[in-house]
């Protein structure tokens, strides 16, 4: 089994992602830490229990940052998420609680045990991974890879017309993580936004499964926000995060090609952007793996298998 942690900020997609991570064989989930991002860190946490409960689970949760770096929180996901970042479900308390220690502390101590095997997969801004690097630099050398579900190589942006959230949540991390020599796949809108849920697909959940009433309230919502306007049954919303937990599982299911990418952090209309130099003469030696094709059908079929969706549709 492949020891990981995922780094959420639960939100419905995050949802998905964990709810994928916890049903897989070949992943070891060693825990999950939180950031703030489609809700607060309040939320975000509570959400992440709320889902791990719902699965019978009981990987610990590791609350971590509340706020960027450097710049002010500011909240764009409601649309998205819902004002509790579940789509607005108030249903859920969730009995368990997150860990004493602290999201930085549990990495840190998680990846001296599992030196050179463990992967990081991050499904929020990058602020509790570059939080790590910044405190214990050390470690760079002995995480075997990241895989990010963030930025936008040749698509465009979902905040602003160049950057994506998570990168846009928080700039300065993921110039750090960025540019930390550690490796690293970027799942970005370029292949998460070619794999997306749908009405007919969330019809086909199986009735009997112990999360059917969050998800059927949830990404209810969530197909609602991505299609202002359009009756329900023919919405359809991207599966970003879940797409990154499988392709940490298994790399084949997107195509990458090794880019120099960097973070713009000061452009009036481009901070928050994933810069990516793909010159055929570019003498930048390239930082990270760029998903840039996504077997779509495959993915699905294991997304809905996994999830106990009937239908892939
Ligand atoms: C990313 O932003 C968040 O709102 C989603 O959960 C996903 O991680 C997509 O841009
Ligand atoms: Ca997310």
């Amino acid at each position: 089994q492949l020891p990981v942690i995922l780094d959420v900020d639960t939100g419905i997609d995050d949802a998905l992602a964990i709810l994928y991570a916890l049903s897989s064989e070949t992943l070891n989930v060693l825990g999950i830490t939180t950031c703030f991002g489609n809700g607060d860190i309040t939320n975000t946490t509570r959400n992440t229990l709320t889902v791990v409960e719902m699965a019978s689970h009981s990987v610990p949760v590791y609350q971590g940052a509340s706020h960027p770096l450097v710049s002010p929180w500011e909240s764009t996901a409601e649309a998205f998420h819902g004002p509790n970042g579940l789509g607005g479900t108030q249903l859920f308390h969730p009995q368990m609680r997150p860990e004493s220690e602290s999201a930085v502390e549990f990495l840190r101590r998680s990846i001296d045990q599992y030196a050179h095997d463990l992967v990081l997969i991050t499904t929020a801004r990058l602020t509790n991974v570059a939080a790590l690097l910044l405190a214990f630099p050390e470690v760079s050398v002995s995480i075997r890879r990241i895989v990010i579900m963030g930025g936008a190589a040749f698509a465009p942006g979902n905040v602003t017309a160049v950057a994506e959230a998570n990168i846009w949540g928080d700039p300065e991390a993921a110039w750090v993580v960025f540019h930390s020599g550690i490796p690293i796949t970027m799942v970005g809108l370029d292949v998460t936004t070619q794999v997306p849920i749908s009405d007919c697909m969330l019809k086909s959940l199986e009735p009997t499964t112990p999360y059917y009433a969050l998800l059927q309230q949830a990404v209810d919502f969530y197909l609602g926000a991505y299609n202002p306007g359009a009756p329900k049954g023919d919405r359809m919303a991207p599966l970003h995060d879940p797409l990154a937990v499988a392709v940490a599982e298994d790399p084949t299911l997107c195509r990458t090609h090794p880019y120099p990418v960097d973070i713009e952090l000061r452009g009036q209309l481009t901070r928050g952007m994933t810069v990516v130099d793909w010159r055929t003469r570019s003498t930048t030696r390239p930082n990270i793996d760029v998903a840039v094709e996504v077997d779509r059908a495959r993915f699905l079929t294991t997304f809905a298998k996994r999830l106990h969706f009937d239908r892939v549709c």
